[in-house]
C-alpha cells in the first residue's frame, strides 16, 4: 500500500480491492453518490462510455460530456455541463482512455469540478505506473486503478485511492452500494477492523505477491524514470507507425506513453493487421474495440515495464510487412 501511495502521488488511503478495475469504479461510483444525484461523465471512448453505464446503474442522473473517440476531452464543456441545476455530486473522467490512446487532461477537469463543488474521480487503470500521477496536487477525490496493467501484476485487484474529503462525501451520500463495492467496508477493516485480516474478503494473496514485486521493479526504476522510459518507447511507435504508413489516431501532445491506438491503412480493416502480425510474427496486438473505431483502428499495449525498443522496432516491422494489394 505504501508503494502504491507513492504510484498515486498521495498521502491518501489506499484500499485494495478485490476485483477487476471495474469493480473499484463501480465502488467509487456507488459509495460516493446517491440515486437521483447528478453525475458529470467524460465519454470520448469505450471506458468513458462504460462509466456512464456504471453511474446509471446506480440510479444516477448521467450527464455524458462527449469529445469525439480519439481527442481529448474540452475542459471548457465539462465546466458548461457542471453550471447547470442540480448542483453534480460527482465528475468522473477516464486518464487514458485505453480505447483510444488518449490522455484526457484530468488537472484542469479535477480543478473545475472543484470549483463547481463536484468529487473528481478518476480511472487511471491504465496510466497508473505508466505515468506521473500527482493525486494530491491535481486534488483527485478518488483515483482507482488495477493491478494488471502498468503496475506488472495479473487481474484481479483494484487499488483505490481515496482523500478525506471524499470520505466526508461518502458519509454524507449515507446510502450504502450493497457490502462488497461499499469503499466503506474495505476501510473498516483495512483501517480499524479485524487486526488479523486486513481485507473484508479472502485475498488472492498469489496476486498481491506479483503485484507487491510490480510494484517493487516500479520503485526501482523509480517512476519519473519510468514514465520518461515510457513516453520515449510511444514517441518511437508513433514514429515508426508513420513510416509504415498507418497514423497514429491521437495528436502527438494527447497520444498515451502506454497504449497507442492507430488506423488502418486506408481500405484495410483493422482486422487484417491484428491476424497478420499475430500469424507472421507471433505479436499480438488489439483490434479496435468496441464502438465507431472498430474496423479502422488497432491497436499496441506498450505498458510492460519491460518494453524494450526492440520491441517497438519488432512490432513496427511487422505492420509494415503487411502485404498491401
Ligand atoms: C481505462 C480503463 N477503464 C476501465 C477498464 C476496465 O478494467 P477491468 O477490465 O480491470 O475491469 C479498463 C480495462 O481495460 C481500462 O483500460
Amino acid at each position: 500500500v505504501d508503494l502504491l501511495r507513492t504510484a498515486f502521488g498521495t498521502q491518501n488511503e489506499v484500499l485494495l480491492l478485490v476485483g477487476s478495475g471495474s469493480a473499484g469504479l463501480d465502488a467509487a461510483i456507488g459509495s460516493l453518490t446517491r440515486a437521483a444525484e447528478r453525475v458529470v461523465v467524460g465519454v470520448n471512448g469505450y471506458f468513458g462510455r462504460r462509466i456512464a453505464d456504471i453511474a446509471r446503474s446506480h440510479g444516477c442522473r448521467v450527464d455524458e460530456v462527449q469529445a469525439e473517440w480519439g481527442s481529448p476531452l474540452d475542459p471548457a464543456a465539462v465546466e458548461a455541463s457542471l453550471v447547470g441545476e442540480p448542483v453534480a455530486a460527482a465528475v468522473v473522467v477516464v486518464h487514458v482512455e485505453t480505447s483510444t490512446g488518449v490522455v484526457n487532461p484530468v488537472p484542469a477537469i479535477a480543478r473545475i469540478a472543484e470549483a463547481h463543488g463536484a468529487a473528481i474521480v478518476v480511472d487511471a487503470i491504465s496510466s497508473l505506473g505508466g505515468m506521473e500521477i500527482a493525486m494530491d496536487e491535481w486534488g483527485v477525490d478518488v483515483c482507482v486503478a488495477a493491478s494488471q496493467k502498468c503496475l506488472g501484476g495479473p487481474p484481479g485487484l483494484a487499488p483505490v485511492a481515496v482523500a478525506d474529503r471524499a470520505w466526508e462525501r461518502i458519509a454524507r451520500a449515507g446510502a450504502r452500494p450493497g457490502w462488497y463495492l461499499d469503499l466503506g467496508t474495505w476501510r473498516e477493516f483495512a483501517v480499524s477492523g479485524w487486526s488479523a485480516h486486513p481485507s473484508p474478503v479472502t485475498v488472492p494473496t498469489n496476486a498481491v505477491r506479483a503485484l507487491l514485486q510490480g510494484l517493487r521493479e516500479l520503485a526501482d526504476e523509480g517512476i519519473s524514470q519510468r514514465a520518461r522510459r515510457f513516453a520515449g518507447l510511444g514517441e518511437r511507435l508513433r514514429d515508426g507507425l508513420r513510416s509504415t504508413g498507418t497514423a497514429p489516431l491521437a495528436d502527438e501532445a494527447d497520444s498515451a506513453p502506454v497504449v497507442t491506438a492507430a488506423r488502418s491503412f486506408p481500405g484495410v480493416p483493422s482486422s487484417e493487421i491484428v491476424a497478420h502480425v499475430e500469424r507472421a510474427h507471433g505479436i499480438r496486438i488489439a483490434g479496435g474495440g468496441i464502438g465507431p473505431l472498430q474496423d479502422s483502428v488497432f491497436r499496441i499495449g506498450h505498458m510492460a515495464s519491460g518494453t524494450s525498443p526492440d520491441d517497438i522496432d519488432d512490432v513496427v516491422a511487422a505492420i509494415g510487412s503487411f502485404p498491401r494489394r
